[in-house]
């Protein structure tokens, strides 16, 4: 099973890194391919918690080879942040590796998401600031900095004066802030040149010959489906393909190989940053599942918006993805509720909606229409299989499987590593 992809099913934080830290001992290759530092994963091995930003998960996993691949836009200052911090704890990270084709973040990409969504008001996205949709808008406009740019100064000056004319007019007349200097920009990405260009190669060719002679690659998607800039809840997205057609474009290795798609849901919803949200909880069930859950950013530490789980979004992310196997997460947080409700479809102005309407209003509007699932009360952590479960969680799983359009081969039942109960086997099964 060479090619395997992780992607969220929801609006991220469903536990991908902690699903790619389960099957990372099985894994030569972990490939982050979308998105930026806006990711957050929490990964618990033992005693330690690790949150990761940028890097790809299985860098935590000795032997295993993490890549950073085009797809991705790097903040380099962030990126030595998050080495240092993982060497400072005993880890190995030498093995990295980093496309030279993927973006760079430059401060002025962080200061323009920064000022914009001051000046969109009440319209605001939420983003988390670190300057990922600046840093995409430039790629798709043909002025971005890419990292092979680092190491030939002539030609990265030319590109940052390109990438600065517009954008110093912008701040300097519309959002009256102070015009950035070209010199200063390219000072501080030379800067970084020495100390990256080891880590730099082809990694296209990296991943084609590692899947030519057999080797076990994943593909860790960051954000989610419903973040997705082209599947998502548009404007309410991210600025990157998140979705699994991703892998593909994001890394430069053809579709057709990638075998196994695996989609992580939570056993509810959370949603950081502004955006329609049907299921969202505004009661004590809210607080219930956001406090047991603890559903606070990684990287922002804002409190996630929390509600039930969405059957049709599931379905949708089944779709979209063509998810062959789900991953449900946070099972645990649901005990101790007396019902839980799942949202099975949508009313729509009186009109009833079974998949997501097309049309961003209806979904603005959409209100849910739920099947109420009795809960349990036992303590579920200790489950690693499927019987160990009780029967109201059995039944609760059982039914989700039904409506979310894939096999539901794992399910999490609390932080830890081994917290998981596996149905089918993710790689081999
Ligand atoms: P990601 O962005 O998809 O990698 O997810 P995050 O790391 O942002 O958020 C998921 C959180 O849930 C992390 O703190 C994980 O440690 C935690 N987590 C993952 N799976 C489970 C689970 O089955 N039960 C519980 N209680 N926590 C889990
Ligand atoms: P992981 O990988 C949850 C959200 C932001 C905002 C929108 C756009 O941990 O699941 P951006 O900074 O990307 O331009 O913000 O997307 N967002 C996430 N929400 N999990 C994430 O990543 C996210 N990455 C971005 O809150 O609403
Ligand atoms: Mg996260």
């Amino acid at each position: 099973m060479p090619a395997i992809v992780i992607v969220g099913a929801q609006w991220g934080d469903e536990g991908k890194g902690k699903a790619t830290d389960l099957l990372s001992s099985r894994l030569d290759y972990v490939v982050k391919f979308n998105g930026g530092n806006n990711a957050g994963h929490t990964v618990v091995i033992g005693d330690e918690k690790y949150a990761l930003h940028l890097l790809p998960s299985g860098i935590l996993t000795p032997g295993v080879v993490p890549v950073i691949s085009n797809g991705v836009v790097v903040d380099i200052e962030v990126l030595f942040e998050e080495l240092d911090a993982l060497t400072a704890r005993g880890l190995d990270v030498s093995k990295l590796v980093v496309s030279a084709n993927a973006h760079v973040i430059a401060s002025y990409h962080r200061t323009i998401d920064k000022v914009t969504e001051r000046f969109l008001g009440k319209r605001q996205i939420g983003t988390t600031g670190r300057g990922i949709g600046p840093a995409y808008a430039d790629k798709i406009n043909r002025v971005g900095i890419r990292i092979q740019d680092l190491f030939d100064e002539n030609i990265l000056r030319q590109k940052v004066e390109g990438a600065l004319h517009q954008k110093n007019h912008l701040l300097v007349k519309v959002y009256n802030r102070r015009a950035i200097l070209v010199n200063e920009v390219v000072a501080e990405l030379l800067s970084y040149a020495e100390r990256l260009r080891p880590m730099v190669a082809d990694t296209s060719l990296l991943l084609h010959q590692a899947l030519e002679a057999g080797k076990t690659v994943l593909f860790e998607g960051g954000q989610a489906t419903m973040l997705d800039v082209d599947h998502g809840t548009y404007p309410f997205v991210t600025s990157s393909s998140a979705t699994a057609g991703g892998a593909a474009t994001g890394s430069g290795i053809g579709p057709a190989r990638l075998e196994r798609i695996i989609g992580i849901v939570k056993a509810y919803t959370t949603r950081v940053g502004s955006g329609p949200f049907p299921t969202e909880l505004f009661d004590e069930n809210g607080d219930f599942l956001r406090e047991t859950g603890h559903e606070f950013g990684t990287t922002t530490g804002r409190p996630r918006r929390v509600g039930w789980y969405d059957a049709p979004i599931a379905r949708y992310a089944a779709r979209i993805n063509g998810i062959t196997d789900f991953v449900l997460t946070k099972l645990d947080i649901l005990t101790g509720l007396p019902t839980i409700p799942v949202c099975v479809a949508y009313n729509v102005d009186g009109v009833r909606f079974d998949e997501l309407p097309v049309n961003q209003s209806d979904f603005h509007h959409a209100t849910p229409i739920y099947e109420e699932f009795p809960g349990w009360t036992e303590d579920i952590t200790g489950a690693r299989t499927f019987d160990d479960l009780p029967k109201n969680a059995q039944d609760y799983v059982i039914a989700l499987e039904g409506m979310s359009g894939s096999r539901i081969s794992a399910i999490g039942v609390g932080p830890a590593r081994d917290a998981i109960v596996v149905r089918h086997d993710l790689i081999g099964g």
